[in-house]
């Protein structure tokens, strides 16, 4: 159990770790590149640790010194491996695709909550593609044997980085060219670092083509993680000020930007500058007070995983503020629809939960109270900002789960761990 107790005001600069995002692409692609590669500020959170552990069952050599990774590619990788994914859906869809067309046999296995998550969204695709892939009615373990892969065209019905980026990973083995086109554009991490490391890829909007091509390895300075400094941003608008230093604002994730423009939250982004393909920047943001917004539409991909932080700031705005078109949140590591509601109720506030989103009766304050995990780092992070922010503070249940992106989140907030 963690216990926080409410802030007079919160105020910092904060340096934070590493894009969970990029760090697993960062590890896969290099695992499959030619040559040796350092990434550095490499996220070392529990879902990296498992893609680690997955590329070495498959040959790779990855040696890790902090948050600095070596990794030196294999030709070929080892077949008839077992691949825990853990919890980490980002490790499982995209592997899935990675090894669908390397001529091995493998099997992908993950822990209780990514076993419940929908793999049906990457097993069909890549069956099209000719790949043999087959799910254990329609979720984990996840069986791949060997097939030739062929390029075609796939439309996707969900704006998912994940399947998309597991059909682009196969269609680098595909004959031919690989298309994937998705109803509204998600991150695009993998597509530019296929693209560093020579594979011959282009990007027209929401289509994405891949050819077939053999990656070179590529050093990746990772940013920080904007959806690990998103907890900090909103504890300046809540609380005080603070400024989160080489955050990536790569503009299909800087929805939560988008989102507080709408809410009134006073912010700039400092010093623009890109880095190996990605840009990053100092986010400074101030305490300000938050109204009731509409969210939805086209937008949502680019703050998913911010939605739940996002819900609870809007707890403290001053009106009712609606969140349409998140369904995606009900297949994440736990039903964030659920979770993101009950968190935000027993702290204080009234959000209800709807098919596809939440309704959020702004209060201005919350009182505080215990709060679960669900074992879902986003929402025990985004309860530890409810609780620093509220009247009187209180407890989160089960908050080791935050160590799957930000293992040292606690200390960073200055409440240390208890
Ligand atoms: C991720 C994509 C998102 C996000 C997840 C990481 C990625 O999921 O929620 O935390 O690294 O590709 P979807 O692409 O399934 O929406």
């Amino acid at each position: 159990m963690q216990t926080i107790r409410n802030l007079g005001s919160f105020e910092g600069e904060f340096l934070l770790p590493g894009d969970k995002s990029i760090t697993h692409r960062a590890v896969m692609l290099n695992s499959a590149a030619a040559g040796e590669a350092v990434i550095t500020n490499a996220l070392c959170g529990e879902d990296c640790v498992s893609t680690c552990a997955c590329m070495r069952a498959l040959g790779a050599k990855i040696d890790v010194d902090g948050s600095t990774m070596r990794v030196r590619g294999v030709e070929r990788f080892r077949a008839g491996r077992e691949l825990d994914c853990g919890n980490s859906g980002t490790t499982m869809r995209l592997l899935t695709g990675l090894v669908s067309g390397k001529g091995i046999d493998a099997v992908l296995t993950g822990d209780a909550s990514l076993s419940k998550r929908p793999m049906e969204r990457v097993a069909r695709p890549l069956g099209l593609l000719g790949a043999n892939v087959r799910a254990t009615d329609g979720h984990a373990p996840v069986y791949v044997s060997p097939a030739e892969l062929v390029g075609r065209e796939i439309l996707t019905d969900v704006a998912s980085a994940q399947v998309k980026s597991a059909i682009l990973l196969a269609g680098i083995s595909a004959s031919g060219i690989t298309t994937v086109e998705e109803p509204t554009k998600s991150r695009d991490h993998t597509e530019r670092m296929l693209s560093a490391m020579g594979a011959k890829v282009s990007v027209e909007g929401n289509r994405v083509s891949v050819e077939k091509s053999e990656l070179s390895s590529l050093d990746v300075d990772v940013p920080a993680d904007i959806s690990s400094a998103s907890y900090f941003m909103a504890l300046g608008a809540l609380k005080g000020k603070t400024l989160c230093k080489n955050v990536g604002v790569n503009p299909t994730r800087t929805g939560i930007l988008r989102a507080f423009d709408k809410m009134g939250v006073r912010y700039s982004v400092l010093n623009k500058r890109s880095s190996g393909g990605e840009e990053m920047a100092d986010i400074l943001v101030e305490k300000s007070p938050l109204c009731g917004v509409e969210l939805g539409g086209d937008d949502i991909p680019s703050m998913i995983d911010e939605l739940p932080l996002i819900a609870l700031m809007l707890a403290f705005a001053d009106g009712e503020s609606r969140i349409r078109d998140a369904k995606e949140l009900k297949v994440k590591e736990s039903d964030r629809i659920k979770t993101t509601a009950e968190m935000i109720n027993r702290l204080g506030g009234e959000c209800i939960p709807t098919d596809d989103g939440f309704i959020i009766r702004g209060k201005k304050q919350l009182l505080g109270g215990t709060v679960d995990s669900f074992m879902d780092h986003r929402i025990a992070m985004s309860a530890a900002v409810g609780l620093l922010a509220s009247v009187k503070g209180g407890q989160i249940l089960r908050p080791e789960c935050c160590a799957i992106s930000f293992p040292n989140f606690f200390q960073m907030l200055g409440v240390g761990t208890k």
